[in-house]
């Protein structure tokens, strides 16, 4: 199979529907402060989101107990971004407003139950895991440095596994049906936002 046959083959195992144009590594790669530093917010929120569901729905205990062992990891991940700044001489700069996200969590249905939303919520993580991994893989496979491909693949691996965990939550404490439909709105959405997005080589997404 091809690299771009591969990359289509993982974009759509996670369900994407517009696979990132392959020129964004190239953007990427030609400023490393940028994106290493807009990675490492991607982490820190993927931290304070595991956080914040722990506290938003402590009573869910199974799913404190899997998201526990998350936060620890995403920030080690956040950890690993900023030894790989430190190790090439660039400093973590400033957090700049993240408008993929906010884009995102503005689809979330408001109202609805408590459960409702925590589905929401779960849906919403699971997808930016997903453009993540799909990212990482870009990465870990097209960018030129062999250290850079090795150091992106391990967050591939990884979110792949928050991707499939976070989707899984999501049909735990949510009507089945409901969440595969809910969540193919919310990849037709995700398409449109990016599509109507300018291509960044200093954002993640
Ligand atoms: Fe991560
Ligand atoms: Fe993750």
């Amino acid at each position: 199979m091809s690299k771009a046959a591969e990359d289509l083959a993982t974009v759509q195992m996670l369900g994407l529907k517009l696979p990132t144009d392959p020129r964004w590594v190239n953007l990427a790669e030609m400023d490393l402060a940028d994106i290493l530093t807009d990675h490492a917010y991607c982490e820190q929120k993927a931290t304070t989101t595991c956080i914040t569901l722990i506290q938003k729905y402590p009573e869910q205990i199974e799913m404190v107990r899997a998201l526990a062992p998350i936060v620890t990891e995403e920030w080690g991940h956040f950890r690993m971004v900023l030894r790989e700044l430190e190790k090439r001489g660039l400093e973590l700069g400033i957090q700049r407003r993240d408008e993929y996200v906010n884009q995102l969590l503005k689809f979330q249905k408001k109202g609805g139950s408590r459960m409702d939303q925590l589905v929401e919520r779960l849906l919403t993580a699971a997808l930016i895991e997903a453009r993540s991994c799909e990212r990482f893989r870009l990465l870990s496979l097209h960018i030129k440095e062999d250290e850079l491909k090795e150091f992106y693949h391990k967050f591939m691996v990884s979110e792949a596994g928050h991707y499939v965990l976070f989707i899984d939550l999501a049909k735990k404490y949510g009507d089945e049906a409901k969440v595969k439909a809910r969540w193919k709105e919310y990849l037709a959405h995700e398409a449109q936002i990016l599509k109507d997005m300018e291509l960044r080589g200093d954002r993640m997404h």
